[in-house]
């Protein structure tokens, strides 16, 4: 990535001023979107002084990717305690994941309807979406309907429960 090193860019260097500018006049309030957890402070602290959390929770970074953005935030200017840097990565790795790959959402809208078909035939959705079931639990609880009559193809199966447990997990 050559330029990544370069001086911020002008019109950045603009945008940035807006944003602080914004920022004092008390309109933005920082960090209200970030979601709690371990290194969140520090990310307030460190992150959220030229621009808004915005740019950092539009991002879908692996880990990998975290350390180059954060790298080169510091090359822009921002302060990164090195004692603080693995808790700041942990929680933007966490938090701001890519998104899963565009294969796995038509698998999901598949066991989605798949799910529709089988599973609210005969009782609301709310019976179900009110559980918090492990990946067993839903395991048994699907084969429980199945024996009550839901017709669940052996082929969507897992697909279901996979749909299933993503959704419907202990808390
Ligand atoms: C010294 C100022 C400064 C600090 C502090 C700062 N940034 Fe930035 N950041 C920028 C500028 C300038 C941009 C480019 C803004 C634009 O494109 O409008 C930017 C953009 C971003 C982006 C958008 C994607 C990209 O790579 O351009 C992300 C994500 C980001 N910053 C994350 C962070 C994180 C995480 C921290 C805390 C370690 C941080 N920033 C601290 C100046 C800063
Ligand atoms: C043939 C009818 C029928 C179908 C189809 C059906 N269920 Fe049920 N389900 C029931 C009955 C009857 C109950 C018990 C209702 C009650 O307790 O009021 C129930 C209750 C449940 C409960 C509540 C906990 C429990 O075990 O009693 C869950 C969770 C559940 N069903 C999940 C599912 C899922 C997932 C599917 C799709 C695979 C499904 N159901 C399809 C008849 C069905």
């Amino acid at each position: 990535m050559s330029g990544d090193g370069a001086a911020v860019p002008v019109r950045r260097a603009a945008g940035v001023l807006v944003v602080a500018l914004i920022s004092a006049l008390g309109l933005v309030v920082s960090g209200q979107e970030l979601p709690a957890g371990a290194g969140r402070d520090d990310i307030l602290k460190r992150c959220v002084s030229c621009h808004e959390t915005d740019l950092m929770t539009q991002q879908r970074l692996t880990r990998a990717g975290w350390g180059r953005t954060l790298d080169k935030m510091v090359r822009w200017g921002a302060v990164v305690e090195p004692a603080d840097r693995d808790a700041m990565l942990d929680y933007l790795a966490a938090h701001f994941a890519p998104t899963p790959a565009a294969s796995h959402l038509v698998a999901t809208a598949a066991s989605e309807a798949v799910y529709k078909r089988a599973c609210l035939m005969c009782h609301e959705a709310d019976i179900i979406e009110s559980q918090r079931l492990s990946r067993v639990g839903w395991v048994r609880s699907v084969d429980k309907m199945i024996r009550w009559g839901a017709d669940v193809p052996a082929a969507d199966k897992e697909a279901l429960i996979d749909y299933l447990a993503a959704r419907f997990r202990p808390r």
